[in-house]
């Protein structure tokens, strides 16, 4: 039993026994994000995977995330504390209608949103998150057809941003999805000029209201140099624990869902990985993440494109 171990420090101890690097994501139960030798948005996270000298890996964020860090570090052991630890997206998007869709349109690249399975990764020519999308569409020549998923959301605003018309995969990210306008609205009239921060897995109902819109590190950013008192977080609310730490005088709220509070928007899939999952995942080296070879080398094509063009 674990009753009684002092979780904290038998992880640190571990940690160093087993030379782990532990990579933890802003939705990330605040204990495991202050524990973590780095926290960041899905960009970073990758490429701190990536450059890591450490042996091991343990990755405080989602499958694909920790699948993303075995891809560009196959030769460290990777493990998740929980290997349910999963994606409304991913779900969405099963690699055989992928492929099929692809076939459907063979005059289009497959710019795909980097929360899916290895096995769309394998099937996409370049891989985006939040936080590279712009910059890496502004690059592909204007006259490219592009199919765009899992992320109809993150799409649909990349088309109003850029003005470049993508096919769309129509999946969402059920947390994102959950915020109420209707609420929010009524947020926002009693905290008068308080700004919006929005992350782009939102729906345009809810980005159209946004004073700003980015990735989880671009709204951490936003949220600490902006000069307002109190602002509203449209996106996963653990995020929040880390704009508290570093601007205690500040005052975020969690945008609300239907229920008018921001409990319904904590994300079911990260919320799997707990303090005692990682100590075991240090302890036992399990659950690992394991990828074919050639499975592997197809998907690192296109996240070897993302970190190139994204600069
Ligand atoms: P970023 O941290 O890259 O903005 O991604 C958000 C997200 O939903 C991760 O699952
Ligand atoms: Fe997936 Fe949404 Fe959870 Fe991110 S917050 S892991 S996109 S379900």
């Amino acid at each position: 039993s674990l009753r009684g171990l002092d979780l904290r420090a038998e992880i640190d101890r571990l940690r160093k026994e087993r030379n782990a690097v532990i990579l933890a994501h802003y939705y990330q139960a605040p204990e495991l994000q202050d524990l973590a030798d780095f926290v960041g948005d899905s960009l970073d996270l990758s490429r701190k995977a990536e450059k890591t000298d450490a042996d091991v890996i343990a990755f405080c964020g989602v499958r694909f995330m920790a699948e993303t860090a075995k891809i560009l570090s196959p030769d460290k052991i990777v493990v998740l504390p929980d290997m349910d630890a999963g994606c409304s997206l991913e779900d969405s998007c099963p690699p055989d209608q992928f492929k099929a869709f692809r076939e459907k349109h063979p005059d289009h690249i497959a710019l795909t949103y980097i929360n899916c399975s290895a096995a769309v990764k394998a099937l996409s020519d370049i891989i985006v998150t939040s936080s590279s999308a712009d910059i890496i569409l502004s690059q592909i020549p204007k006259d490219q057809k592009i199919i765009f998923g899992p992320d109809k959301h993150l799409g649909g605003y990349l088309t109003r941003k850029t003005g470049r018309d993508m096919l769309l995969w129509p999946g969402v990210c059920i947390v994102h999805e959950a915020f109420s306008e209707t609420e929010l609205l009524k947020l926002k009239a009693q905290h008068p000029g308080a700004p919006v921060l929005a992350h782009p897995e939102c729906p345009p109902h809810i980005l159209d209201h946004a004073d700003h819109v980015g990735s989880t590190s671009s709204i951490l950013d936003y949220a600490l140099r902006a000069p307002d008192s109190t602002l509203i977080v449209a996106t996963e609310p653990h995020i929040i624990h880390q704009m508290e730490k570093a601007a205690p005088h500040k005052t975020f709220i969690g945008a609300p869902g239907a229920d008018g509070n921001c409990n319904c928007n904590m994300c079911p899939y990260m919320a799997l990985n707990t303090m005692e999952k990682l100590y075991l995942a240090l302890r036992d080296l399990e659950p690992r993440i394991e990828i074919e070879e050639g499975l592997r080398l197809a998907a690192k094509k296109s996240l070897d494109r993302m970190l190139d063009m994204a600069g």
